[in-house]
């Protein structure tokens, strides 16, 4: 059983808060050298660095929107500098504006879709040929790619495209023996929850439902992320994995 990812390299959009964070520190315990964008907040990524480094590891940060394409040019570029290839490819970060439908622009629905979707699988397009034989390209979704949440249909509908946009992928990089699967989280209490209207209700509803009686927390969703790094997945293909604690089996 090889859950070790001594030397592997990572890369981990919006990888220094929340589930992204958890996903980064799970990876830089087992000796992955770490390459971890965000956006804007300077403060939380210097405290991942110095974490990953305490822990003896290597982290690099690459500040910059995803949706844009010089950001996966400036991830590109550290790969091709300080490694010869890239092992593994977590496409963490999402944005995405909460409201009503009738209450949105066209310029909601580009910035969300732009994020969430074009600049996740444009980072995969421009490292393609530097993904190891081996490699593995993880998705980060949510129940809302399935089900109807309230104020959530830019985002549900940017994880239903992503995550349909993954296993497109997958079926394309078999070839090169690269697996594409994703992890489709139950509600988890981040920063990012603060921007829903009724987050008191949705985490109090979600803690009510769950049968496994707990929110997830973002290690449970890093342990999977992991899992599915690593060669024991080898066969695991195209695939959405959900981490929900059992919400979304409950009638
Ligand atoms: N929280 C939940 O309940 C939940 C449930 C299911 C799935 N998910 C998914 O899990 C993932 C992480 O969510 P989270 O709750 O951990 O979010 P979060 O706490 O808000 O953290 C978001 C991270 O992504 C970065 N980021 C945001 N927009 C970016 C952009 N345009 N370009 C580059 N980096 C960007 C942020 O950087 P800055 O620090 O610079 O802002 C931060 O590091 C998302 O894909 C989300 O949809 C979350």
């Amino acid at each position: 059983m090889e859950l070790s990812f001594k030397d592997k390299v990572v890369v981990i959009t919006g990888g220094t808060r929340g589930i992204g964070r958890a996903i980064s520190i799970s990876f830089a315990k087992e000796g992955a050298k770490l390459i971890v964008n965000f956006l804007r907040n300077v403060e939380s990524a210097k405290i991942l660095k110095e974490e990953v480094e305490k822990l003896g590891g290597f982290c690099e940060l690459v500040k910059g929107n995803i949706a844009e394409p010089e950001t996966s040019g400036k991830i590109r570029k550290v790969i091709e500098e300080k490694f010869n290839g890239v092992d593994i490819i977590v496409l963490n970060a999402a944005s995405g504006i909460l409201r009503r439908f009738w209450e949105m622009d066209l310029k909601h629905f580009r910035w969300t879709l732009e994020i969430n979707v074009f600049g996740q699988i444009y980072l995969v397009k421009s490292l393609v040929d530097l993904i190891r034989e081996g490699g593995k390209v993880i998705g980060i979704s949510s129940l809302g790619a399935q089900r109807a949440i309230p104020f959530y249909t830019l985002v549900g509908a940017s994880k239903g495209a992503i995550e349909s946009a993954l296993r497109h992928l997958a079926l394309e990089l078999s070839p090169k023996k690269i697996n594409v699967n994703i992890v489709s989280a139950g509600v988890v209490e981040t920063d990012a929850l603060k921007f829903f209207p009724n987050k008191d209700q949705l985490v109090e509803e979600s803690r009510r439902r769950t049968p496994l009686m707990r929110l997830v927390e973002p290690e449970d969703v890093a342990k999977v992320v992991l899992f599915l790094s690593s060669s024991m997945a080898d066969m695991i293909q195209g695939q959405t994995i959900v981490v929900d604690g059992g919400y979304s089996i409950v009638a």
